[in-house]
C-alpha cells in the first residue's frame, strides 16, 4: 500500500483526510507543529479508523527534519496543507504569511526533489478567484488576489506551475477549496480554530454554547435571494474524499492542474442560520450590520471537473453539515 506524507496533518482538512486515507487502506505519515491544532487528534484519528498514526512535531521549514522523515519512509505523494489562513491575520502581519506558507512549501518542494518525490497535492484555495464575474466558478476563470492570505496561494500555485512546466515528473494537483465546514460523524474530530474565530460555522458554533452573544450577518443587501451573502460550503469528509481521489489518481495528471472542491451550489447564510436552528429546535440570537469589506455576494463551484478526472462528487447535505458541526460542538447526540 503506498505511504503518503501530510503536512498540517492534524489541522480541520488533515485530520479527516488522515481518515479517508486510513481508511482506504494507506499508510500516512502525518507532521504538524500544532500552531492552530492540537496534539490529541492524532488519538482521535486512531480511535475513528482503529489505525496508528506515525506522526512527527515539528514545523516543515525545518528542513533536516523533514529530510529525516524522508529518510526513515518510503513516501509516494506528498499531500501539503500546512499553513496560515485568516484573511484578516494575514493583513494585519502579512510577513508571517509569506514566511510560513510560502516558507513550508519552498522546503518542501526542494526536500521532495532531493529525495526524488514528485507527486504533489496542494491545499490551494477558491480565494484565487478573487472576486469572480463568473458563477459557478470554472478552474479557467481569472484569478487574483485581494489580501496577504490569499497572494500567498496564488504565488504557490504559480510557483508549482513553474516547477511543473520545467520538469515533467512532477505530478501536481492544486485543489482549490471552496467553503469546508462540518466534522466526522463520530463527533471526535472537527474544527477548533485558536482565538477569535471569523467564519460562518465556528462563529454561529459560539453562539450556540454562549461564547458569542450573537451572530451578526454581514449584510443583507446583496444580490442574492435573500440579501445575504452565498458561499459554496462544502462538508469536510467530502472534502476528505475529494483528497483521497486527488492522490489515488495523481499519476494521470502530468504537470499541475487547479482542480475545483466545492457542491456546485451555493446557500445563504440566512439559510444557514435557518439549517442551524430546524437542527436544535431553537432561535439563535443574531442581527445585521453592514457588510464586510472584500466579501463577495455569491461564490459557488462549477465542480465539473473533479467529476470527469475522479467521478468524484461531494454527498453530504448542508443538514449534515449543520447536524455535524452540532454533534462535534456537543449540542447534539
Ligand atoms: N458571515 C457572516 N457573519 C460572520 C461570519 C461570516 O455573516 O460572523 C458571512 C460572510 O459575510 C459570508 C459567509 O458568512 O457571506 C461565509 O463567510 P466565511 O467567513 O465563513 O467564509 P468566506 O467565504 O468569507 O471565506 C472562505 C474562507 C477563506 C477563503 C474564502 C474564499 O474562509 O479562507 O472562503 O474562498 F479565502
Amino acid at each position: 500500500m503506498p505511504t503518503y506524507l501530510l503536512t498540517g496533518a492534524a489541522g480541520f482538512i488533515g485530520s479527516h483526510t488522515c481518515v479517508a486515507l486510513l481508511e482506504a487502506g494507506h499508510e500516512v505519515v502525518a507532521i504538524d507543529n500544532f500552531a492552530n491544532s492540537h496534539a490529541d487528534v492524532y488519538e482521535r484519528v486512531e480511535q475513528i479508523t482503529g489505525r496508528s498514526v506515525k506522526h512527527y512535531d515539528f514545523d516543515v521549514r525545518d528542513r533536516s527534519q523533514l529530510a529525516a522523515v524522508f529518510g526513515r519512509h518510503q513516501i509516494d505523494g506528498v499531500i501539503h496543507f500546512a499553513g496560515l489562513k485568516a484573511v484578516g491575520e494575514s493583513v494585519e502581519r502579512p510577513w508571517e504569511y509569506y514566511e510560513v506558507n510560502l516558507g513550508s512549501t519552498m522546503t518542501l518542494i526542494s526536500v521532495m526533489r532531493e529525495q526524488d518525490c514528485f507527486n504533489l497535492v496542494f491545499s490551494s484555495s477558491a480565494t484565487v478567484y478573487g472576486e469572480s464575474k463568473i458563477l459557478p466558478i470554472p478552474e479557467s476563470a481569472p484569478l487574483s488576489a485581494s489580501n496577504p492570505y490569499g497572494r500567498s496561494k496564488l504565488i504557490i500555485e504559480d510557483m508549482l506551475r513553474d516547477l511543473s512546466s520545467s520538469d515533467n515528473r512532477w505530478h501536481i494537483a492544486l485543489l482549490r477549496y471552496f467553503n469546508p465546514v462540518g466534522a466526522h460523524p463520530s463527533g471526535l474530530i472537527g474544527e477548533d480554530p485558536k482565538g477569535r474565530p471569523n467564519n460562518l460555522f465556528p462563529v454561529i458554533t459560539q453562539v450556540i454554547d454562549g461564547r458569542l452573544p450573537e451572530l451578526q450577518i454581514f449584510g443583507d443587501d446583496y444580490d442574492t435571494p435573500d440579501g445575504t451573502g452565498v458561499r459554496d460550503y462544502i462538508h469536510v469528509c467530502d472534502l476528505a474524499g475529494g483528497h483521497l481521489a486527488a492522490v489515488e489518481n495523481l499519476g494521470g495528471l502530468g504537470g499541475a492542474h487547479a482542480i475545483n472542491l466545492g457542491s456546485g451550489n451555493g446557500h445563504s447564510v440566512r439559510e444557514v442560520l435557518e439549517q442551524f436552528q430546524a437542527v436544535l429546535g431553537r432561535s439563535l440570537p443574531h442581527c445585521y450590520v453592514a457588510r464586510r469589506p472584500g466579501d463577495a455576494a455569491s461564490c459557488y463551484a462549477d465542480a465539473s471537473r473533479a467529476a470527469e478526472l475522479w467521478s468524484w462528487r461531494t454527498t453530504k447535505t448542508l443538514q449534515e453539515m449543520v447536524e455535524d458541526s452540532c454533534r462535534w460542538g456537543g449540542f447534539l447526540k
